[in-house]
């Protein structure tokens, strides 16, 4: 089969890593892919957002599937075009990407279909907003953008002054474009989240080793919040019953909404929970692999990732048994110094092979460009470290040892990953 990857992060190379271990996989292309990506598939020049140029490579060059990873050209129509072209695609089209892509849309679908949630209220005007949240006087209170914001448009606000601040750049200053038409004002919940990728085909689900990510910057939770910046999976606060009652609660129920809905969702579903006092709830729900979570999923997939794949798409996943390796993943992002507001990009990256490599260890490249054999820096989050163990800690420790090798000028990395909640 001729594979291409549509994405060009950490995610996407970890899914073509996979994908390169398939005996049925001849050829795997990446639209536009990253300097790391180039070493294990051929990248081509065309955005991840270009419906009209994916297609007519896709049919030029006799692509089998196309992978759609990332949430815009999900959320833009990518998986609809591909399919009207009548090429195969891995993803939900865009009326069901739409739970990822409307905050107001997924909360709506929770309180319809009794799914756990934090209790919100939506609203398009700023002054109602604020009456709503000096009304309720409860604070901390959270203040989230209806639409796509790469993972920053949610503000937890301590007090009055701070909700009001949230609200003018959310509403008013437009931060987040569009995004910010309306915003879902939601009661604070506590406890330790878990990220959980499923498989559905719209019929059966089948969630994947749990996960944790770190969203914060800098080490103890602090700083600004970011796409994440490690990883390890299986998620220490998931246990067996907890996730009997996802399953129950929260994971067979949203398949169900969204066929009642006329929405069915096809691809990877990821759940954001938190682990309340109450129960687990939803925090959001994405339409795609995570990032970084797929760089410590993947790696323990046994099953081939093809055949997944295909199961998707032909609904026929229920009749697939998923092996997982019986083995811990942990994954060290390392970043460019300043990111998530502003960094510098070109640094020359020191301790890899040609391959992008390092002994013990898988390095996911992010954001890097290669030139004349040598890797350089090109983004905020620049590589995850990944590595196996029999334990956490042992995995842990082979990534960090990993990282302790690899150097570029400004590198930042958190040194608390996997030892926080
Ligand atoms: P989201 O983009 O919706 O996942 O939110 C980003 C982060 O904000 C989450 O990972 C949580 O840490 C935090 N968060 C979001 N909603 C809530 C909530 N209702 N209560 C407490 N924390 C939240
Ligand atoms: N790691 C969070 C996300 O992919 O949205």
């Amino acid at each position: 089969m001729k594979i291409l990857v549509i994405g060009s992060g950490g995610r996407e190379h970890a899914i073509i890593r996979k994908l390169k271990e398939s005996p049925r996989v001849d050829k795997i292309y990446a639209a536009p892919g990253n300097g790391g990506i180039s070493r294990d598939a051929e990248c081509v020049s065309i955005d991840a957002m270009d419906k009209e140029g994916i297609v007519e490579f896709s049919k030029k060059e006799g692509i089998d599937l196309v992978f759609v990873a990332p949430d815009d050209p999900l959320a833009a129509g990518m998986v609809d075009a591909l399919e009207g072209a009548g090429i195969r695609a891995f993803g939900p089209r865009a009326n069901a990407a739409i739970i990822e892509a409307s905050k107001v849309f997924s909360k709506n679908l929770m309180r319809k279909y009794n799914i756990p949630t934090a209790d919100y209220a939506v609203f398009d005007d700023p002054s109602k907003v604020m009456e709503y949240i000096e009304k309720k006087d409860k604070y901390p209170v959270v203040i989230k953008a209806d639409g796509l914001a790469l993972g920053k448009g949610v503000i937890i606000a301590k007090d009055n002054a701070e909700a009001k601040d949230a609200v003018k750049e959310i509403m008013q200053d437009k931060k987040f474009g569009d995004s910010g038409n309306n915003v879902v004002v939601e009661e604070f919940l506590t406890g330790p989240e878990v990220s959980v990728l499923a498989f559905t085909d719209g019929i059966s689900l089948k969630p994947m080793v749990s996960s944790k990510d770190h969203k914060r910057a800098f080490d103890n939770n602090l700083g600004p919040n970011t796409g994440g910046m490690g990883t390890v999976s299986p998620n220490p606060y998931y246990t067996p019953e907890i996730a009997e009652i996802c399953r129950k609660t929260i994971f067979e129920p949203t398949v169900a909404a969204m066929n009642s809905e006329g929405r069915t969702f096809k691809g990877c579903l990821y759940f954001g929970l938190m682990i309340t006092p109450d129960g687990p709830k939803v925090i959001e729900y994405n339409a795609r692999f995570g990032d970084p979570e797929t760089q410590v999923v993947l790696p323990v997939l046994k099953t081939d990732l093809v055949d997944i794949i295909e199961a998707v798409i032909d609904e026929r996943l229920s009749h697939l048994d998923i092996e997982w390796k019986n083995e811990k993943a942990a994954c060290v992002v390392m970043a460019s110094g300043g990111y998530p507001v502003a960094y510098k990009k070109g640094m020359k990256i020191s301790g890899l092979d040609d391959d992008g490599q390092i002994d013990g260890a898988i390095v996911y490249h992010a954001g890097t460009k290669y030139e004349n054999g040598q890797f350089y820096t090109n983004g905020g989050r620049v590589l995850g470290v990944t590595a196996l163990g029999e334990t956490l800690d042992e995995a842990l420790e082979r990534a960090y040892s990993a990282v302790e090798k690899i150097s570029f000028n400004e590198a930042h990395y958190r040194t608390d990953i996997g030892k926080i909640v």
